[in-house]
């Protein structure tokens, strides 16, 4: 009797001991850690951000993270816009299985957008617009097939937009603007079928290397017509200025021999004393 009162309140201490912890995830605090890790926050702006967070940064609903949000005790968006964070962004991201929302905008991150983003299939907001990633868009961050909103807009990123993002169907906006992409606009985003959202030129601008509808077709080698016009203007405007120099020292000189001429008339008026 005396034992199984003691394995029963054994049972019950460990239960009520182990339960806050189970309630946390390894993967999130993994997620979280090596996020903390990589990025660099020389303001502060991440108060709260400590280690012994990490492993338990949910609480049902609550979150002790400023930033994150919680569902059900686990991590479902990250929120850190506008914090003058630098560093980059780590690929154990794709640690936080469950996140829904990842919003990094309008910081100062560098390096690439890790290709291990694919695993978030939960993924429908990805903003990492107004930072300065470089390197390509990984084309494999279209197995994220729920993705609602892909903004990377205002940052350095170089290649080709992977086609495949015309196939994500619930794609609702798309903004890769001021980068330094090159190649086609996959017409699966530009002119997509039936009643998908087509994207315009605003989506599209700012990339010296890029073209296609929306944008004008590739120009090829050799003086674009804007060139053309550019060196048309400018020797006009050379020449405008040659003449108007002309006639202002043609001008000047004139008034010079006039003022002379005056002044001798003046002379001559004057009677001598
Ligand atoms: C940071 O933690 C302290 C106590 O640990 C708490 O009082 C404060 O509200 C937290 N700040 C934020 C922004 O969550
Ligand atoms: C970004 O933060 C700065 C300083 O904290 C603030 O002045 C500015 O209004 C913020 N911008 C946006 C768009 O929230
Ligand atoms: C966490 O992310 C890293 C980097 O993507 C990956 O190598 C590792 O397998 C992930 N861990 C788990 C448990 O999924
Ligand atoms: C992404 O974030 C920026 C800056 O925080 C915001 O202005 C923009 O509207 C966001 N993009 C989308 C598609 O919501
Ligand atoms: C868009 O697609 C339609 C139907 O596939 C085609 O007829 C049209 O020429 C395309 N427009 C452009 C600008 O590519
Ligand atoms: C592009 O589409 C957006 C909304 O989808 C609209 O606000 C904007 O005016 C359009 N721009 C052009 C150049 O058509």
């Amino acid at each position: 009797m005396a034992a199984v009162f003691t394995v029963l309140m054994l049972c019950l201490l460990t239960c009520a001991g182990l339960l806050p912890l189970s309630l946390s995830d390894p993967n999130d605090e993994s997620c979280l850690t090596h996020l903390s890790e990589s990025l660099k926050d020389p303001y502060k702006n991440l108060q709260n951000w400590t280690k012994s967070v990490f492993s338990n940064p949910c609480n049902g609903f609550t979150s002790y993270l400023p930033g994150a949000t919680c569902n059900n005790g686990r991590i479902y968006k990250l929120s850190l816009t506008n914090l003058s964070l630098q560093g980059s962004i780590s690929p154990f991201l794709s640690n936080c299985t469950n996140l829904q929302s990842l919003d990094l905008s309008s910081n100062a991150l560098t390096g690439s957008i890790p290709a291990d983003l694919q695993t978030l299939v939960n993924l429908a907001v990805l903003n990492l617009s107004a930072n300065r990633l470089d390197g390509e868009i990984p084309p494999q961050i279209t197995l994220c097939a729920y993705l609602n909103v892909i903004d990377l807009h205002d940052n350095l990123l170089t290649g080709q937009i992977p086609a495949s993002v015309g196939l994500l169907l619930r794609l609702s906006a798309f903004d890769v603007s001021n980068n330094r992409l090159s190649g086609p606009i996959p017409t699966t985003l530009s002119n997509r079928s039936g009643n998908l959202p087509k994207f315009n030129s605003t989506s599209f601008l700012g990339n010296k290397g890029l073209y296609g509808y929306p944008l004008p077709p590739f120009k090829g080698k050799g003086l674009s017509v804007l060139a053309i016009v550019g060196i048309g203007l400018g020797s006009g405007f050379v020449s405008l200025v040659l003449s108007f120099t002309g006639v202002c020292i043609w001008l000047k000189i004139t008034e010079q021999k006039m003022a002379l001429e005056q002044e001798g008339k003046i002379s001559q008026l004057m009677p001598d004393y």
